[in-house]
């Protein structure tokens, strides 16, 4: 078959529905704009099996989301949708590039969930947009822009209060959107460990807390058992509701 998109941790691929693509979750872990490359065992097939249980679930709360199915464990059938070039990151905790940038201590509890949009482009490195260059870049309209922002706290206090349940906390994480043949802003690409920050509350030394994509990003080692961790968790928590 052959690939319409290839990304650094996904294929997309078309099918005979034109409404329909195929996602195949890789292994392939990336940090930095690529600069970090390397290969998290099991991640492809765990990342598609949290993401559906999450977007199945999300559905179930009156979130539109892209997915459709998964035939094979690292396989998911997705809504063809319009990829809007941003990527919406929510913040409850100050970590990553939130403290780089702003110099405020890692694990500052914020007041309120903060939401950024970065431009999706590799090219320039996918920097910070402020309300008004985004407008500026066409990417959206002001409604489609206020959407995505109502669209993606909205999502934040279900998953915080789901990760709770999971004892873990959601510290933050991104999100990308694409418009629907209706027209519609869905809830499209993946949740899972590679895209957001997770700290467990079971542990308190803040190395040992981290579940996410930091681990490989500062070579924290035990990758594979965290990730096993989160979606043993999130499975669990998923049968109980
Ligand atoms: O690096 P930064 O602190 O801005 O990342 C914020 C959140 O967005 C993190 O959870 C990170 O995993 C996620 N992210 C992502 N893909 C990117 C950039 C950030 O999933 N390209």
């Amino acid at each position: 078959m052959e690939k319409l998109y290839e990304g650094k941790a996904k294929i997309l691929y078309p099918t005979e529905d034109p409404d329909v693509l195929l996602t195949i979750f890789k292994d392939d872990a990336t940090a930095f704009n690529a600069q970090k490359k390397g290969q998290i065992q099991g991640k492809g097939a765990i990342n598609c099996a949290i993401s559906a249980a999450l977007f199945r679930w999300l559905e179930t709360l009156g979130i539109p989301t892209h997915y459709l199915d998964c035939p094979q464990n690292d396989q998911m059938l997705v809504k063809a949708v319009d990829i809007i070039p941003l990527e919406v990151v929510v913040r409850n905790i100050a970590a990553g590039s939130l403290c780089k940038q702003t110099g405020l201590k890692e694990g500052l509890v914020l007041g309120n969930p903060l939401v950024e949009f970065y431009l999706k482009d590799d090219a320039l490195g996918d920097p910070l947009l402020t309300w008004e260059r985004a407008l500026l870049l066409g990417v959206t309209d002001e409604a489609g822009l206020q959407t995505l922002k109502d669209l993606a706290l909205n999502i934040n206090q279900h998953l915080q209060r789901f990760f709770a349940q999971c004892d873990i906390t959601l510290v933050d994480f991104k999100l990308e959107f694409g418009g629907d043949r209706q027209g519609r802003i869905i809830l499209a690409d993946e949740i899972s460990p590679d895209t957001c920050r997770l700290w467990d509350n079971t542990q308190t030394d803040p190395q040992a807390r981290v579940l996410d994509k930091d681990r490989f990003r500062r070579d924290l080692g035990e990758i594979e058992s965290a990730y096993q961790t989160v979606e043993k968790r999130v499975l669990s928590q998923i049968e109980r509701l």
